[in-house]
């Protein structure tokens, strides 16, 4: 099913253009969600939301919801039965960002907060009985303030995923170089709270098959999940099974598990039957996880000439009550600008709301919109070209770990990204350009990103019907998964991609990433291609040893296969024959391998900094007579490594970027401030880009690979394109309006001053 043009057993499938091997599935109804499974005897789940967000639940009347016709039971803390606590390990196992189990207390911290679940025949049976149950509460008024102060929190934090240093980079005396400098910055830059909104809900069936715990879930980490639900069952890891074989997207929101996921589990177990429990729109807003609201001060100091001098990064967070997850705004100031003198701290501030959770880009996406602002503004007050500017405080080194970068090319993104954009043309006066009666805005941003891998695993399999099939327990959440194992697997094997079997989404399965931090295509690279080395190595030792086999007595190292055909070296591949004729020979159905790789993001001594950069390049229209902003062009550069399949690589970025368009002007979730409750909780408040907002975006890789991430050198495209995008279009609105909008979203308030 790839596109490829020329024979696949003579060109590598690895940079090419190849359609989503799964997309037929998909447009045609065959691919199951979650949501659309069914098992006999199933029954429907619909929790009971509290209605404040600080208090405590004095009482619940569930008797009226009992006696309702198909209901089965009401489940609250009375009567849920046991749900342990899960508990963090040391890196990315067990991971969980609302540790508190459902029902645990009676304390509500957050509105929306599971106080009782309803269970019944029909889901709309579960939904009147969840309706028709009554809650008293002692209120008090919740904190949704949206201006955040630091609380008085210790100089070392433990996060959700491990302790962090409120100071959390500094180097040389950035306050001292701040004040003795020619040409200075001191500005605040606000980013809303915002919802993930995949098309897909989240959901969950649970059943128990004996001992055995089975989650159809829609998780981006089948692996973590099968991990935390154990604890929180108390049963061994064999004794739990999570599938997830197809995800609408989730945007970090799915990472891991949230408590309607035990909720759903302990109803199977006390009822005996298949539970599925799907959250709702609304509920997606309370929750199910949400990026959380920052607040960012940037102050920066330069020489006249442009030469950075000083740079202060200091953050401050909403989090919830419980629970602490780092929004590490501060990611990717320590080394993305050659400065002397830097210090980046952080700060939180406890809230009456949901737990906050990674979102598409976390931390370095609202960092580098306060950050690369920043640096716009500050090119501004010099008078120079912020295109310029960047490459004048291009770092030759990761100056914050005084590491060589392994794979670095920021300033031919910028350069190559100003030539296809036609930046030259810029004319810097606000509002002096115009097309057919619109002003024009330009600007741009740099943009940079994680790199690494996850740990993983891989088996793979040569069949005797000349089939492979690749097994990996990571997932495929819309970005394109299933067909880069399609793609690893023909590499290695010379089989096209179309006679691949790729399973994934499997707990079952060898462990395998989470869909997360634009890893899962890195870090199954080493596992697949260690994998298929040692399969390939089994067929070669069968060539050599099946009696009437034309290898018979030849040594293992003397064949080779490739596009598919094992062959004696010396007599090159067209005298070689298909693999699965040795298999048939040998009357061997298959021969298997193994592999795996280490995790290398977040690792200590490491030996280089690994990131993948960009920039995006922006125009916009503004028509003042009417108020009206449109982002009518986007030019967007990526050096992410060598690029496994373009074309999907390319869907990455556009969708990255019209999320950033929404980031700009759009998204922002709003609590009302005498309950707590999010106001627009709902996909018609919630304002989103849809298609008439999105306008052409030119995506180009610079395509290098990096060796120092993996054997093809691929880092991973999820995430960056929504880095540094808003500050792009923020940049844009002020050259087109002449205002600084420094809190997202850009509202047409802010420019109608
Ligand atoms: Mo991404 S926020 O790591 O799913």
């Amino acid at each position: 099913m790839g596109t490829s043009q020329q024979s696949p057993s003579t060109a590598s499938p690895i940079g090419r253009d190849t359609l989503r091997i799964d997309g037929p599935r998909k447009v045609t109804g065959v691919a199951k969600y979650s949501s659309d499974l069914q098992f006999p005897g199933m029954l429907y789940a619909v929790p009971v939301e509290a209605t404040i967000a600080n208090g405590k639940l004095l009482t619940l009347d569930t008797a009226a919801a009992e006696k309702m016709p198909g209901v089965r039971a009401v489940l609250h803390r009375g009567n849920v039965g046991k749900i342990f606590r899960s508990t963090q390990a040391p890196g990315f196992d067990r991971v969980c960002l609302e540790r508190r189990p459902p029902f645990e207390d009676d304390t509500i911290r957050y509105w929306g907060q599971y106080i009782a679940l309803a269970v019944a025949d029909t889901f709309e049976a579960a939904k009147a009985a969840a309706d028709a149950v009554r809650a008293t509460y002692s209120k008090e008024k919740p904190n949704v303030e949206r201006h955040l102060e630091a609380e008085d929190d210790p100089d070392v934090i433990l996060t959700a995923y491990s302790p962090m240093e409120r100071l959390q980079s500094h180097r040389g005396d950035a306050a001292a170089a701040l004040d003795n400098a020619a040409v200075k910055l001191d500005e605040t830059y606000v980013t809303p709270a915002e919802t993930h909104n995949p098309l897909e809900l989240h959901s969950t069936v649970s059943l128990w098959d004996g001992p055995t715990l089975m989650l159809y879930d829609s998780t981006q980490g089948v692996v973590n999940l099968r991990s935390v639900l154990a604890q929180m069952f108390g049963l061994n890891k064999e004794n739990v099974r999570v599938i997830s074989k197809f995800l609408g997207s989730g945007f970090g929101g799915k990472l891991y598990p949230w408590t309607h996921v035990p909720l759903a589990a302990a109803a199977a177990r006390q009822l005996g039957k298949p539970v599925k429990l799907v959250v709702s729109r609304k509920m997606m807003f309370q929750t199910v996880g949400h990026r959380a609201r920052t607040q960012q001060r940037v102050r920066l100091g330069a020489s006249r000439e442009g030469k950075l001098v000083s740079l202060q990064h200091d953050y401050v967070y909403h989090m919830s009550m419980l629970d602490p997850y780092h929004e590490d705004c501060g990611e990717a100031t320590p080394f993305h600008y050659s400065v002397p003198n830097l210090r980046v701290t952080f700060g939180r501030a406890k809230r009456n709301i949901g737990a906050t959770a990674d979102m598409r880009g976390p931390g370095a996406v609202p960092g580098l919109y306060a950050t690369e602002s920043a640096m716009n503004e500050m090119a501004e007050r010099l008078k120079i070209d912020p295109v310029q500017f960047r490459i004048l405080n291009e770092p030759k080194l990761d100056e914050s770990l005084n590491l060589p970068f392994s794979s670095r090319h920021y300033v031919e993104c910028l350069n190559l990204g100003a030539e296809k954009f036609g930046w030259s043309k810029r004319n810097a006066t606000v509002g002096a350009m115009k097309r057919d009666g619109l002003i024009l805005g330009w600007g741009m941003a740099g943009a940079a990103w994680i790199a690494g891998t996850f740990a993983s695993e891989a088996n793979i399999q040569l069949r005797d019907d000349g089939t492979v099939r690749i097994a990996c327990a990571t997932q495929d959440i819309g970005t394109g998964t299933y067909t880069i194992l399609a793609q690893l697997a023909s590499e290695k094997t010379g089989v096209p991609v179309d006679k691949v079997e790729v399973e994934l989404g499997d707990s079952a399965l060898p462990d395998g990433p989470i869909s997360g931090g634009s890893l899962a295509t890195s870090s199954v690279i080493p596992a697949v291609f260690k994998a298929a080395d040692q399969a390939i190595a089994s067929l070669l030792i069968t060539a050599v040893t099946t009696p009437g086999s034309p290898f018979l007595g030849k040594q293992p190292d003397d064949l080779a296969l490739e596009g598919g055909r094992v062959f004696i070296k010396a007599d090159g591949v067209k005298r070689g024959i298909a693999f699965e004729e040795v298999l048939r020979r040998a009357n061997a159905r298959l021969v298997a391998g193994s592999g795996s790789g280490e995790q290398t993001v977040f690792a200590p001594n490491a030996k280089f900094s690994k990131h993948s950069y960009g920039c995006h390049f922006v125009e916009v229209t503004w028509q003042p007579e009417t108020a009206r902003l449109r982002v009518s062009r986007v030019v967007s550069v990526m050096d992410a490594g060598r690029i496994v399949n373009p074309l999907a690589g390319r869907n990455q970025i556009q969708g990255a970027v019209v999320m950033g368009i929404g980031m700009a002007l759009f998204e922002e979730t709003t609590y009302d401030p005498q309950n707590g409750a999010p106001i627009n909780s709902n996909l018609a408040d919630y304002m989103m880009t849809v298609n008439a907002d999105a306008p052409p975006i030119d995506v180009h890789f610079l395509d290098y690979p990096d060796k120092e991430i993996n054997e093809l050198g691929a880092r991973g495209i999820g995430e960056i394109g929504l880095a540094g995008i808003a500050a792009a279009i923020t940049s844009a609105v002020h050259h087109a309006t002449g205002v600084h909008v420094r809190e997202l979203p850009v509202r047409i308030e802010d420019l109608i001053a």
